[in-house]
């Protein structure tokens, strides 16, 4: 179809009208010129198709399909090839379903552990969170079916979403929260974006020019076109001006006439409608062009592909040597997550499972193993005659695994946690177990983090998130040792909510939520601030083990403009095979501006035989050193040492080594009499015009009376001379100087100083 053409016959109703949605999942066609509609549906872990009765929370009914792990999940595998096979599976999908665009992924960054919808976001890490969308993008536009990176900016949490302002300041927002779709735009070009309900610093996001246009087009070339959240357009005309293309849903005319309105009165250009319409039917065209739903799907197939992802999510999050369990033993599985396991969340993500498996049903031959129910999921009220009953078939069986998690009714879209706690009878109920059978193991169905006031009472755990339809076979995979747990955290498991940094300011006040924690989310401030968590951010254990040696750097100095290359060996030590997550973090050893003692830069999944050794290497480009500078505006690195850190978690590091990175870039100074000695020091030529002022200063602190002869005593004087006076002003020469300096003087030595710099 020629675009171009096909919209200069269109009359200016229709190419308004293509702005809204036609109802809740179809875009508009405009049959006389051969446009056609296009379906697009939720996502991100399934297919939602609602073939009638449309809604944005799940509650109406949808085509069967296959829910595949959600995104905490997944991103818990650090596994790019899994995710992008499983983006290949909703591809498909989406082909036979005749559904043009999926909606997803979410790459919200998990700012706290109580977002309603962290089930459905990847991480608190945004390098992380950016491979594993890119991965899952690439594997769904394989498919010629389009992706939705959503929610397009600052969507942390639920409450009052629709209205609240994330007011974030500049680096947080570029090192934090745009970074995870900065890296999915420029990797992997999603066919669109969708833009959040909230406000950016105060204007919303769907009518957000910054964002919407000289971040996400200008900046980072995105090609495709900007959709609304479900209800999210504020004002229709400012939107369009921004950038927001699709209004979703149907805006029932209302909007349409308003375009046409704003074109007629003059104040909107109808090339900026045009251009709309142009971007959307470009995309909408890709998967016209490229229909294949005589391909159909395997759903068997899809969900035995669904428990081979799970497996490769599940976190080991503790092995006292009790897994993997004998499958000759008696064992007792308790707690109803057995029979009916929680694998997804409530909400736009809602898949309506073809089939759903059970661990318990998985061992349903097996005749050593027994059941109790041990607690209500409807209710978090505490039934002791459940409890006993548990802790009976536990007592008489040689393991107990407890399943155990969180109900709908505490995690979901819509709504946040107001607590990090399981329910208090699932609690109850563990601490009742494992104090009869020493030999309890604790299996959590869970989308975010919980506490775990009973972690030193269990022999292990296992961290399954929300796996999907098929995580009752995954779990027994995993529990026996079919699959060898290979998942890492792709959060921190605070001890208590109140070690959160956002704890304090979390849902903000009324409309307005200030990220005053900055930068520090996650590991980068339980790290900062030397706290104790429960789990680390990249934690996950293993049934065998893994040794590091020979960590390399292609060069130990290199230019910001040129790549390093780390190598570093990685052999199974243990005996059986497995898979190791090697994870790369670099720290700027010193910095002027404030930094995370380290963060995430690389990470490489390996197979591994027993006895065999791989090796794992990695490329570093400027920005895994760089923060973002916002006198510059650009990312930047500072001359200086970096530590190169390579381990199995973010606190369980192996091996490292300091390299040095040179700036290619100055940074633009300009020194004024108000700038302190200690600014001049970091340009040593500067600072050495400026000796006859420091001298001036520092002859304030000579003490007339001091024994010259006592080296101890005239060094003490001489660190506490230079600790004052190089946080004093240049100025400070004059007025609190011996009197040497004029201001003349001293404005000569500024002018030299600029000079030089
Ligand atoms: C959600 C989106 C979803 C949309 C359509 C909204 O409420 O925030 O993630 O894609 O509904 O269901």
């Amino acid at each position: 179809m020629d675009v171009k053409k096909v919209i200069s016959q269109m009359t200016l109703e229709e190419k308004a009208g293509l702005c809204s949605g036609y109802n809740f999942w179809y875009t508009k066609s405009v049959e006389r010129l051969g446009v056609e509609g296009i379906m697009v549906s939720d996502g991100p872990h399934g297919l939602r198709k609602q073939a009638t009765g449309g809604d944005h929370l799940g509650v109406n009914g949808s085509v069967e399909a296959v829910c595949f792990p959600t995104a905490s999940a997944i991103a818990a595998s650090f596994d790019r090839d899994l995710i992008r096979t499983m983006g290949e599976a909703l591809g498909d999908e989406c082909q036979a379903e005749e559904v043009g665009i999926i909606l997803g992924p979410g790459v919200n960054i998990k700012r706290s552990p109580i977002c309603g919808r962290n089930f459905e976001f990847l991480s608190e890490d945004p390098y992380l969170s950016a491979e594993m969308a890119t991965s899952y993008i690439s594997g769904v536009q394989s498919k010629n079916i389009g992706t939705s990176l959503k929610h397009f900016l600052l969507n942390n949490q639920e409450h009052r979403r629709m209205s609240s302002s994330s007011d974030v300041d500049e680096r947080t927002m570029r090192e934090i929260y745009l970074a995870p779709f900065e890296g999915a735009v420029v990797n992997a070009k999603p066919w669109t974006v969708m833009c959040s309900y909230n406000k950016i610093n105060g204007v919303f996001a769907s009518e957000n020019p910054r964002t919407l246009t000289d971040i996400l087009r200008k900046e980072w070339g995105f090609t495709g076109y900007v959709v609304s959240d479900w209800g999210a357009v504020n004002d229709r005309i400012a939107a369009l001006k921004a950038g927001l293309e699709l209004e979703m849903p149907s805006s029932r005319g209302i909007n349409d006439k308003r375009i046409v309105e704003a074109v007629k009165n003059g104040s909107l250009d109808e090339k900026i409608l045009d251009r709309a319409v142009e971007r959307m039917l470009t995309i909408n065209n890709k998967y016209i062009e490229n229909r294949k739903p005589e391909l159909g799907y395997d759903k068997e197939e899809h969900h035995q592909l669904a428990r081979k992802i799970s497996s490769e999510c599940i976190v080991l999050l503790k092995n006292d040597g009790i897994l993997p369990l004998d499958k000759e033993d008696n064992i007792a599985f308790i707690g109803q997550f057995a029979k009916t396991p929680r694998f997804q969340g409530g909400g736009s993500s809602h898949i309506n499972s073809f089939k759903i498996t059970s661990a318990l049903e998985v061992m349903e031959e097996a005749k050593n193993i027994t059941y109790a129910k041990g607690y209500h999921v409807a209710e978090d009220k505490i039934d002791d005659a459940l409890i006993n009953e548990a802790v009976e078939v536990a007592k008489k069986a040689k393991v107990a695994v407890i399943f155990a998690g969180l109900p709908d009714s505490f995690e979901s879209e819509g709504f946040d946690r107001s607590h990090m706690s399981l329910p208090n009878c699932q609690n109850k109920l563990i601490h009742e177990i494992a104090a009869a059978q020493p030999n309890t193991v604790v299996v959590l169905h869970n989308g975010s983090a919980v506490e775990m006031p009973w972690v030193s009472e269990v022999r292990g755990i296992l961290e399954l998130y929300l796996g999907g339809q098929n995580v009752g076979a995954a779990t027994v995979d995993v529990l026996f040792g079919d699959v060898n747990p290979s998942g890492r955290l792709a959060e921190t498991f605070p001890l208590r909510l109140e070690d959160n940094p956002s704890y304090l300011f979390y849902f903000g006040e009324k409309d307005t939520v200030e990220y005053r924690e900055g930068i520090f989310v996650g590991y980068r401030y339980y790290d900062k601030k030397k706290l104790d968590v429960l789990f680390p951010f990249g934690h996950g254990l293993s049934y065998t083990t893994f040794d590091y040696s020979n960590l390399k750097t292609s060069a130990d100095t290199i230019k910001d403009t040129d790549v390093l290359t780390v190598e570093v060996d990685v052999t199974n030590t243990g005996k059986v095979a497995g898979k190791e997550v090697v994870q790369l973090y670099i720290g700027d050893k010193v910095s002027s501006v404030i930094r995370p003692v380290k963060e995430l830069k690389g990470f490489e999944k390996v197979a591994l035989n027993p006895g065999e050794t791989k090796t794992v290497s990695f490329n570093l480009g400027k920005r895994a050193f760089a923060y973002y500078n916002t006198e510059i505006k650009d990312w930047h690195v500072e001359t200086g040492g970096f530590e190169i850190l390579i381990g199995k978690s973010s606190r369980e590091i192996l091996c490292k080594k300091t390299i040095i990175v040179e700036s290619t870039v100055a940074l633009p100074v300009v020194y004024t009499a108000n700038s302190s000695f200690e600014d001049v020091m970091l340009d040593p030529k500067a600072m050495e015009l400026c000796k006859p002022l420091w001298d001036s200063v520092a002859s304030l602190f000579k003490d007339e009376n001091a024994d010259e002869s006592d080296p101890i005593k005239m060094a003490v004087i001489e660190a506490m001379t230079e600790a004052m006076v190089k946080v004093m002003p240049l100025r400070a020469a004059i007025n609190f100087g011996d009197g040497s300096i004029t201001y003349e003087q001293m404005n000569e030595i500024l002018e030299k100083i600029n000079k030089v710099s």
